[in-house]
């Protein structure tokens, strides 16, 4: 084991005015106690959580293919702007805004005089992207924040007296802030409560579903939301216990599973149970057929979508939702096939893998 480290934390700039030459003394500050070199649990990486106050600790991470705690990294970016292709002037929805990593692409790219407006359901991490923005010097002129479900983007579009919009981005699932915040409860890896609600304030918590589903229940939701091969064992060993974390949750499925099943195979399990619960508490999968039946009416004539997606039953709704809008006229064009991310920025950022976009453009 490693000796428990105890470490100053490097010395601010002193204080006081530079030009009495007298130093206005600074309150003595310690480093958090953690074991090992560097911080392994996220409430310790205090350097990453702090992005713009150490960039040498960020550049690192990023070039060791990993994302900084607390952050995001912006899947796909230069073939979403392709795709999008934004132009001074326009009106753009991203309704995932997420760490805003789109976003700040967008923005000056609709200048001058176009706005984004940027959705998302959490909470939590959607005043602290706000304020990224905002001290990117993104005003409320050429941006605007709104806490709300993308399947109401319909709403804040009639609110704002906006016909459509002429770029909408989506960037389908859950963010790396949230993924990796053991507090939200959607890690694996992480000891915390089984929550994984996008809104904390709103609906059921994994750790309620799973209490109060019947294994039928339960199996089906394991099937349809992740192709779980061990349904039905897991769904008969879990459904109706109480799990207070998602330790405990990931111990049951590692237990449950047979013996001839291998390590790797349990850990692959593990990840798709979370997967399928994370998608049934957050409706994810009715939100996005309710924002893919209105989209075509939020858009205006000549208007471009982007969508992302990160399992399968994503990525076959909005096939067969664009294909549908093309056959009746809605869409001018569709992607012919999903784009995949380049085999560099899958080496980059390995969260990237999974990822598919899809783009349509709506006639005129
Ligand atoms: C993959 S992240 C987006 C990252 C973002 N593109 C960026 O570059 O930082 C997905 C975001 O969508 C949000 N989200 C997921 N489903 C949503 C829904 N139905 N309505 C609104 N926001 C949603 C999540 O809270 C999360 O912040």
């Amino acid at each position: 084991m490693n000796a428990i480290k105890e470490t100053l934390m490097p010395l601010p700039p002193a204080g006081g005015d530079p030009g009495d030459g007298v130093a206005t003394p600074l309150p003595h500050q310690r480093r958090k106690r953690y074991s090992g070199k560097n911080p392994r649990r996220f409430e310790d990486k205090y350097k990453e959580l702090d992005a713009t106050g150490h960039p040498e600790t960020i550049s690192k991470i990023l070039a060791a293919g990993k994302t900084p705690a607390g952050t995001h990294r912006p899947i796909m970016v230069a073939e979403i702007l392709q795709v999008l292709n934004p132009g001074a002037g326009e009106l753009a929805v991203d309704c995932t805004l997420g760490y805003g990593g789109h976003a700040r692409e967008i923005i000056p790219r609709i200048q001058p005089g176009g706005k984004l407006i940027g959705l998302d359901a959490d909470p939590v991490e959607l005043p602290k992207t706000e304020a990224r923005l905002r001290a990117l010097g993104f005003g409320p002129e050429t941006f605007s924040a709104h806490r709300c479900n993308f399947a109401g983007i319909r709403k804040i579009l009639a609110a704002g007296r906006i016909a459509g919009a002429d770029l909408i981005l989506a960037d389908l699932g859950v963010s790396s802030m949230q993924l990796d915040n053991p507090l939200r409860g959607f890690s694996v890896k992480r000891e915390g409560p089984l929550d994984m609600r996008m809104n904390p304030q709103r609906g059921l918590s994994a750790a309620a579903l799973v209490q109060g589903l019947s294994p039928l229940k339960l199996e089906r939701l394991l099937r349809e939301n992740a192709d779980e091969p061990h349904a039905g064992t897991l769904a008969a060993a879990l459904a109706g216990h109480g799990f207070s974390n998602t330790l405990l949750l990931g111990d049951a499925i590692r237990r449950a599973l047979p013996k001839s099943v291998s390590e790797e195979d349990r850990v692959r399990s593990i990840r798709r149970v979370f997967q399928a619960l994370r998608i049934a508490v957050n409706e994810e999968l009715v939100a996005l057929d309710n924002f893919l039946r209105v989209l075509p009416g939020c858009v205006n004539p000549g208007g471009r979508i982007a969508i992302l997606t990160f399992h399968s039953g994503e990525d076959r709704r909005v096939k067969k939702a664009f294909e549908a809008g093309l056959r009746d006229g809605l869409y001018a064009d569709i992607a012919p096939d999903p784009i995949r991310p380049s085999p560099s920025e899958i080496y980059d950022n390995p969260r990237a893998k999974p990822a598919k976009l899809r783009w349509a453009r709506r006639a005129l």
